[in-house]
């Protein structure tokens, strides 16, 4: 059993096969006992951690327990003798800030239960996961919180999620509910996490805790590029194959929030959730609210396990759809070939082109409709442009058929251009606070997805592109955040809300849409990676990683990311020398080998390709054919860190342990400086595996233990090397 409660030690204790999280009631608080490797049997919390201290504030609670503002808490209410950061937080009618909540009983749920209306993780038929769903209750207030607890048993992963019941008959206002919240006995841990801007995403991050308040978050209207949302504890000595990690991400696009507080007797309490900054939302009577999934993922073998605890679930019971398993289009974007300035002759010699090399799918970027020729305009008026495109897009589409070729469309839907027919219709369909200057950023604002009727608006448009036109897939950018993020049709005690409701409104969009085109492939973008997040893949599996396509930058991005999402999530593409944003010259096959892992595609015009490029092409997606699944269902070890110096070295696993691929990269080149070793991981030691290139074979012990020699002589040089057990 997955979830096994021990009444007389009033015990919660949730197993996975390898992990365990325990928690127990204490005078009606819930109290944090455990999160690690698996244990049995906990001590009660009376004898597991020596109570230092002394409470400043009261003590509430009977020896040997003292207070609350001291006991290792599993979530925290503000206003009573806890006076750490709290996960919930209300205001009453009568203007009282203060919430006391007390356990008031459980129930074990033999399925999984999710967040209403929001993404979250599924289970699969053969999955095997249980539910615990533990209520807290202020009986003064008549509030319910209840704590969700789903342990996917097989998978090593444990989720949570919060949902708050007004049982009353006034109204209160919430400013405050977190997913997730538990207190650590001690501080020698470091906190690591995902970095970035535009054009450099998902940069890892990892520091030693203090006391007092480190946090991570975002207050933009999306998840990034900020942070993505994930944080992570480990131990100090923890490595990529050794020591304790715990790693949080949020199933959430909008504003979120990760933090540790480390209080004065060096302990902290890690949460993760909505960020309550600029948040409110109105209770009324009768009313309930979800606060997003939170996927804990636990590993005592270092991070890189931890990483594919999260690659395995965010795979197999996150996203969804008809591509969730296949292998995706090999596809080439016309964005950096032509940017705005395009005919349909030009999309068609690249059309062309990429037919030749074998590429399964065309897709054409920004500047296909209104009067779009610069960012200036348009968004919002989604019809063809025919001076650019005379055929419309039903006879681009079909044209690009024809040669073999699927079409792909790009849109950028939750946008509206001041200069816009739509804007000119509805001018208080975006975003906005009255008395105020509506800024434009990249000079559009963004609709008011609060609103059910632009809500519907967007279904409209896209429903009707999509069964109008033979479009088999859409990139759905998002290329500004948010500034003077009010709502015309929400009241002014609502205004706070505004930010939560968007995503309520987006998600119910996505619902929608994805689901009446299950053939349609969707793939997420934010000026690159700006919205990376496991809310937008649950509807979208892949998202373009970033705006910087070079190569050597592209290591550190995706390195980054996989920290918490498998390539399989990562559109990269092989794009022009010099690179458009850094300008850095790089060779084909470099480009090529780094993005290969990815969603892989072409991002230049291919029509103008050398020869020599050409071929190199055509072995590339020779190869992605033959091994994506491999790159993109079989286990990754990150076998060296970019971050740590010049080369890096990542290796996949087939699901069937057959075929091994290491890809070895060397951004800069030394002369007389030692051979690099590369040891591989995950690898049967008793077996042999032979190199499929030199037809050398070598055991799994000695690839482990001896590992690969190469040299790293030379700047910007890489290799796919790649073994298959005999
Ligand atoms: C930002 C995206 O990241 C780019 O790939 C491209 O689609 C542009 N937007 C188009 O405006």
């Amino acid at each position: 059993m997955a979830i096994i409660v021990n009444e007389q030690k009033n015990q919660f204790y949730l197993h996975t096969k390898n992990t365990s999280y325990v928690f127990e009631n204490v005078c009606g608080l819930l109290a944090h006992s455990y999160w690690g490797k698996r244990v049995e049997d906990v001590p009660p919390m009376a004898e597991l951690y020596p109570l230092t201290g002394i409470a400043l504030v009261a003590a509430d609670l009977p020896e040997p327990y003292r207070s609350s503002d001291i006991l290792l808490q599993e979530y925290s209410t503000y206003g009573s003798c806890d006076l750490r950061t709290p996960s919930f937080s209300a205001v009453y009618s009568d203007g009282s800030p203060i919430t006391k909540l007390a356990f008031k009983g459980y129930k074990i749920y033999n399925e999984k239960l999710s967040p209403k209306g929001l993404p979250a993780t599924y289970t699969n038929e053969g999955d095997i996961c249980q539910t615990l769903e533990v209520e807290l209750f202020d009986e003064l207030k008549k509030v319910s919180v209840f704590l969700y607890y789903c342990v996917f048993e097989e998978k090593d992963i444990i989720t949570r999620f919060t949902k708050v019941v007004n049982n009353s008959e006034e109204a209160f206002t919430m400013n405050s509910v977190q997913s997730f919240c538990a207190d650590f006995p001690h501080m020698n841990y470091d906190m690591i996490n995902l970095h970035g801007a535009w054009a450099r995403e998902g940069h890892i991050e990892r520091k030693p805790l203090f006391v007092g308040t480190q946090q991570v978050n975002s207050k933009n209207g999306a998840s990034g590029p900020n942070h993505v949302p994930f944080i992570a504890l480990a131990d100090k000595d923890t490595t990529e194959d050794s020591g304790d990690a715990f790693g949080l991400t949020l199933v959430y696009s909008g504003n979120w929030y990760a933090g540790v507080d480390v209080d004065r007797h060096f302990r902290p309490r890690l949460m993760m959730g909505l960020n309550p900054f600029n948040f409110e939302w109105q209770m009324k009577s009768g009313e309930e609210f979800y606060a997003p999934e939170v996927i804990m993922s636990y590993s005592s073998q270092g991070l890189g396990q931890m990483s594919r605890q999260f690659h395995n679930i965010v795979r197999e019971n996150l996203c969804r759809g008809n591509y969730r398993d296949t292998e995706r289009f090999v596809l080439v974007n016309n964005w950096e070939a032509t940017y705005m300035d395009f005919t349909e002759d030009k999309l068609i010699e690249i059309a062309d082109a990429a037919a030749e090399l074998g590429v399964d799918m065309f897709v054409l970027d920004d500047g296909w409709f209104g009067k779009r020729n610069t960012a200036t305009t348009s968004l919002g008026d989604w019809y063809v442009n025919t001076e650019k495109l005379p055929s419309g897009l039903k006879g681009l589409g079909e044209k690009i058929n024809a040669k073999g070729l699927k079409f792909g469309l790009w849109f950028e839907p939750e946008m509206i251009s001041p200069d816009s027919d739509l804007y000119r219709a509805h001018p208080d369909w975006c975003l906005h606070t009255n008395g105020r200057p509506r800024t434009p950023c990249r000079y559009q604002l963004t609709l008011d997805l609060t609103r059910k009727d632009v809500c519907d608006y967007i279904v409209d448009f896209l429903t009707k592109t999509l069964s109008e036109n033979p479009i088999n897939y859409v990139k759905w950018d998002m290329n500004r955040h948010f500034s003077e993020a009010g709502s015309a049709l929400l009241a002014a005690k609502n205004q706070r809300e505004v930010a939560h409701r968007y995503m309520l409104g987006l998600y119910s969009i996505l619902e929608r849409v994805t689901t009446a085109f299950p053939n349609v492939l969707f793939e997420g973008c934010s000026s690159g990676g700006g919205r990376f997040d496991a809310g937008i893949l649950h509807y979208m599996p892949q998202v373009w990683s970033s705006d910087d396509s070079d190569a050597v930058e592209r290591l550190y991005i995706q390195e980054g990311l996989s920290t918490v999402f498998p390539f399989s999530t990562m559109g990269a593409h092989v794009s022009a020398v010099p690179n458009h944003q850094i300008e850095r010259n790089t060779p084909i096959k470099l480009r090529g080998l780094v993005a290969l892992p990815g969603q892989f595609g072409f991002e230049l015009d291919l029509s103008k390709m050398s020869e020599e490029d050409k071929t190199a092409s055509k072995e590339l997606i020779k190869a992605y054919k033959q091994y994506g699944e491999v790159f993109h269902r079989g286990e990754y070890f990150k076998l060296s860190s970019i971050f740590k110096g010049q080369n890096t070295a990542w290796e996949f696993v087939s699901e069937d342990k057959n075929t091994v691929i290491v890809m070895l990269y060397n951004i800069q080149g030394k002369l007389a400086v030692p051979h690099k070793v590369t040891k591989l991981k995950g690898l049967d030691a008793a077996a042999k595996y032979e190199d499929i290139k030199t037809g050398k074979v070598y055991g799994g012990d000695t690839l482990m233990n001896l590992g690969i020699f190469h040299d790293c002589d030379h700047d910007q040089t890489c290799d796919m090397l790649v073994f298959k057990k005999v």
